[in-house]
């Protein structure tokens, strides 16, 4: 029978024997399995594990500052960059959601070989890939349908010349939040909704801007701590606010307004594969409307996603 401890004692010694005093590097995103793979390396083989945890200027509002205290808490040897600027410049007026997607992944590998290549004598990349993303990457899903790349699996350039490592490619997403757990990862990190490697940029439908960003940060922040502050958030796989290329039109006092649309979008899942729309109380919706309103800039309009996958998916793009 699979339990996390013997799983981590395995796994640990398994690293353990594979690395012996090489050193390995390591991207973080913030998310469990990253952090729940690089907790294992680091069990196995301390200092020699350097992590990078780059800001892509894509992530939650105060994520990267609240995530990288978290990581150095934890003890882990962890590099934070900010390459905002470098990200936004990549995507300036790209729309298509897979261009979105290679202009990220090819900033994210430039970024994260230039601090790789700063570390002497490295031989190993750590990372924190899924069972389900190891199917997810060579499942073919029909002719019309292409596979979004996923950057974070395999997509790293022969140039670096580094042997993979990937404590977590046998586990689903219960079991590495288990394993978290029994690692004793801070419960904010364990219990994190997936958010996806190219982050608000395929959220934003259009083209990106440092300004939607903000907005749709605003917008994102004000849904997911109100599923927190009403006990909604551990019943929901996923979450988050979507920003539409669309302008509406509003009143606001005397004054007609023309200003964005934002959805929202709430799932229940197991594995990402397939996911039902959550049904939200109607209260809870609603003040999640106003509030938004009310409060971010330029939104005058919130819409609930109620679609389930298949056939739409769980983001937007
Ligand atoms: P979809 O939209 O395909 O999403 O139903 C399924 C799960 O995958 C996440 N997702 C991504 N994760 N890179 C990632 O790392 C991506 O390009 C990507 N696209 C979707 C999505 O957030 C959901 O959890």
């Amino acid at each position: 029978d699979w339990t996390s401890d013997v799983f981590i004692d395995a796994t640990v010694e398994e690293l353990r024997s594979k690395i012996g005093d090489d050193k390995v590097v390591m991207g973080l995103s913030g998310g469990v399995d990253s952090s729940v793979a690089a907790t294992l390396i680091h069990r196995a083989i301390g200092a020699n594990l350097y992590c990078v945890f780059v800001d892509n200027g894509l992530l939650r509002k105060n994520e990267f500052e609240e995530v990288l205290h978290s990581y150095k808490d934890m003890g882990l040897n962890v590099i934070g960059v900010d390459a905002k600027q470098r990200f936004y410049d990549a995507l300036a007026g790209v729309s298509d959601p897979e261009l979105k997607r290679k202009a990220i992944g090819n900033a994210f590998i430039e970024v994260f070989d230039l601090e790789a290549n700063k570390i002497d004598g490295v031989k190993w990349l750590g990372q924190g890939t899924i069972y389900p993303d190891v199917i997810e990457s060579i499942s073919v899903k029909g002719p019309s349908a292409t596979i979004k790349s996923h950057h974070n699996v395999g997509g790293l350039p022969d140039f670096m010349k580094l042997s993979v490592v990937e404590p977590l490619n046998t586990l689903f997403k219960d079991e590495v939040r288990e394993v978290g757990r029994a690692l004793e990862i801070p419960e904010t990190i364990v219990g994190r909704h997936p958010f996806p490697g190219p982050g608000l940029a395929i959220r934003i439908l259009g083209d990106i801007t440092a300004e939607k960003v903000k907005t749709l940060q605003e917008v994102d922040s004000i849904f997911i701590q109100g599923l927190k502050d009403h006990g909604l958030y551990d019943q929901v796989w996923q979450a988050g606010a979507i920003l539409l290329p669309i302008q509406s039109v509003g009143v606001m006092g005397d004054e007609r307004t023309y200003e964005r649309v934002v959805a929202l979008r709430a799932v229940g899942s197991v594995d990402g594969m397939t996911a039902d729309w959550i049904h939200l109380p109607y209260e809870f919706l609603g003040k999640m409307s106003n509030e938004i309103i009310n409060r971010v800039k330029g939104v005058n309009r919130v819409v609930y996603d109620i679609s389930s996958k298949p056939p739409a998916t769980i983001e937007w793009e």
